[in-house]
């Protein structure tokens, strides 16, 4: 197993920026990238997502199910960020197979891990080749363009950006619509409450948010520190442990329980400080419109077999099968 990751360190380096930057190196990545997932961007963004949902329900509802996490949440987070990026939104199931790769079979296979950062690697290098001599207006091109301290980003940092985006932008928000869809078609009495009064949407979906909070991380000890009773050592990993933090019951009154019009709820789903996340807006705007698209167009729903639900860990939660019973306006 060491030796498996000492090779994929050389391989690879370990740089995705900003992710993978400390200050000062971590400000400059992070400016580059914050103009394409700003409330204005994003908004720009929510038509094509509106289009791919109704696309979505409009492939189902005839049947009369609908599994909402592979037939619905799974499909729009690839296709959305790909359109920003710039990368083709129809090759989404590659997408997706390559960040279940790193983020869950990867978690506990390295090799299997190297082979899928391989392959997003070959593409993003691919993808830089094509615009090269032809840059396009896309978000690719912009990196490949932009500069830090007044010198172009190598190749390498530009995959490192591309790539980051990719997986970051996939799992997480596949796992937060999957989650909430789960909690309505299991929930009959929030669900009744949210076709009742759809303009509790925006505080429902932060309240799932932070209830389902779909990610962890960590960051690796540089100096000796003493936090509480623990004495952290350099090298050591420290698990940023989100989803317990938005469980606090000094903070959150009921904690664990999920109050679709919660008024005070400063959760922490998407991380503190430097690194937080940089694609919250998007993730709200893509959980907002799954959901209105969604109660929109399904007149009822609930999941019809509990048993063959499934969910995955690791550092992203979510549920990945869940068949329901649907039915149209
Ligand atoms: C519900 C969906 C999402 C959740 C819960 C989530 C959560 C998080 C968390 C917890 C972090 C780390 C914060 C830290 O280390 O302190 C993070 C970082 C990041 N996220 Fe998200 N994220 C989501 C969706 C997205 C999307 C759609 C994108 C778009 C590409 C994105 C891009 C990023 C980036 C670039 C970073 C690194 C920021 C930095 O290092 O400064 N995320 N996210």
């Amino acid at each position: 197993m060491r030796e498996l990751l000492i090779a994929e360190v050389k391989e690879f380096g370990s740089e995705l920026p900003p992710i993978s930057a400390d200050p000062p190196e971590h400000k400059p990545y992070k400016q580059l990238i914050l103009p394409l997932f700003s409330p204005k961007a994003v908004e720009e963004y929510r038509a094509f997502t509106e289009n791919l949902a109704n696309e979505l329900i409009d492939k189902h509802i005839a049947s009369g199910k609908m599994d909402a996490a592979v037939d619905c949440a799974q499909q729009i987070p690839p296709r959305v960020i790909a359109y920003i990026i710039g990368i083709d939104p129809g090759r989404a199931d590659d997408f997706t197979d390559w960040t279940r790769g790193i983020i869950e079979l990867g978690q506990t296979d390295p090799e299997a891990r190297m082979k899928y950062r391989r392959l997003i690697r070959d593409f993003f290098q691919e993808m830089i080749e094509e615009r090269r001599d032809n840059p396009r207006d896309d978000a690719i091109s912009k990196l490949m363009a932009a500069e830090i301290n007044g010198e172009k980003l190598s190749d390498y940092s530009v995959i490192g950006v591309c790539f980051l985006l990719l997986v970051a932008g996939i799992d997480t928000t596949w796992s937060s619509i999957g989650s909430a869809l789960w909690h309505f078609g299991t929930h009959e009495e929030d669900r009744k409450r949210l076709y009742a009064e759809p303009e509790i949407l925006p505080t429902a979906v932060e309240e799932l948010l932070r209830y389902y909070s779909p990610v962890v991380m960590a960051r690796r000890v540089l100096d000796p520190i003493k936090f509480g009773e623990a004495d952290m050592v350099p090298g050591e990993k420290v698990i940023m442990n989100f989803p317990a933090a938005n469980r606090d019951p000094d903070v959150f009154d009921r904690p664990d329980e999920v109050l679709l019009d919660r008024e005070h709820n400063r959760h922490i789903a998407f991380g503190v400080g430097i690194h937080r996340c940089a694609g919250s807006n998007l993730a709200r705007m893509e959980m907002d419109v799954a959901l209105r698209v969604w109660f929109d167009r399904i007149g009822d729903f609930e999941v019809t077999d509990l048993e063959a639900v499934r969910w995955t860990g690791g550092q992203v939660r979510g549920v990945r099968i869940a068949p329901m019973r649907i039915t149209a306006r």
